[in-house]
């Protein structure tokens, strides 16, 4: 909270990306594989981008991993996505490491099978002092309860109603001392947030594309930065104030 709103000119690269990794499923259908194969194929590219993002210089890295409403998808394919997500946190823990970068959960992380808790309670735990970059997983997570949870603590905290600002609010989301995305990027074409960081997106850039998550790559996160970086944003002001 708070940078997006404070800085009127874009800076050369975004402080905060959130992406939408969308298309997992259509890629392995096109290619006559199963959905897993295609889940399976969307962790690489997971990968490649995380690194990318990295040499970049990008502070804040959000993924879409797991979405509240994706329990509902049949429990074989469920199972599966759990299971390449504790092998990730495996076999990428030392790169992450070595790049010095920091694993964040948003969303509701109690809610989680208890392997996939295990293994990023242990991969958080030795990446907490890492500073390069914050890598947030959106896991089992839904804007709507993010909203309503900020709202049932400021009650339990017996918050009066005019120290409900902007600040105390982002404060109990599961984005704290970050800040807002300065752009979102969905993949496979469809026009929609599902959900994703409802408060946080108020003044974000949004980059759609057709390419399917796994065919995301380096040069496609190349593209939507350069697209990103010939954007004005203007947080309310005209053009001219922005211009200067
Ligand atoms: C995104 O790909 C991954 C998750 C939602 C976990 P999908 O699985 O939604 O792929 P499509 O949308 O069916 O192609
Ligand atoms: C959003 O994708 C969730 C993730 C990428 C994890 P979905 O594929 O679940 O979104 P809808 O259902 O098409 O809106
Ligand atoms: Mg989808």
């Amino acid at each position: 909270m708070g940078d997006a709103l404070s800085s009127s000119t874009p800076a050369a690269v975004p402080a905060h990306i959130a992406i939408i990794m969308d298309g997992n499923g259509r890629w392995a259908q096109r290619r006559g594989l199963s959905r897993s194969e295609g889940h399976r194929a969307g962790t690489r590219a997971a990968k490649a981008v995380v690194i990318r993002a990295r040499e970049l210089g990008v502070r804040h890295l959000t993924l879409y991993t797991f979405s509240r409403e994706n329990w509902s998808r049949p429990k074989e394919e469920v199972g599966l996505i759990f299971d390449l997500l504790v092998e990730y946190m495996k076999g990428e823990l030392q790169n992450l490491l070595d790049q010095d970068i920091r694993l964040r959960v948003l969303g509701d992380f109690d809610g989680l099978p208890f392997i996939a808790r295990q293994s990023l309670s242990h991969v958080m735990g030795k990446t907490e002092n890492c500073r390069a970059m914050t890598l947030n997983l959106a896991l089992n997570y839904s804007g709507r309860e993010e909203i309503l949870r900020a709202c049932r603590n400021l009650v339990a905290k017996g918050v009066k109603p005019e120290d409900v600002t902007d600040q105390a609010f982002a404060a109990e989301l599961y984005t704290a001392g970050q800040p807002d995305p300065d752009l979102i990027i969905r993949t496979s074409g469809e026009l929609r947030l599902s959900n994703y960081l409802l408060f946080q997106a108020a003044y974000a850039e949004f980059y759609f594309t057709d390419t399917l998550w796994p065919d995301f790559d380096a040069g496609e996160l190349d593209r939507a930065l350069a697209e990103y970086q010939g954007r004005q944003r203007r947080f309310g002001k005209t053009g001219e104030q922005v211009t200067g």
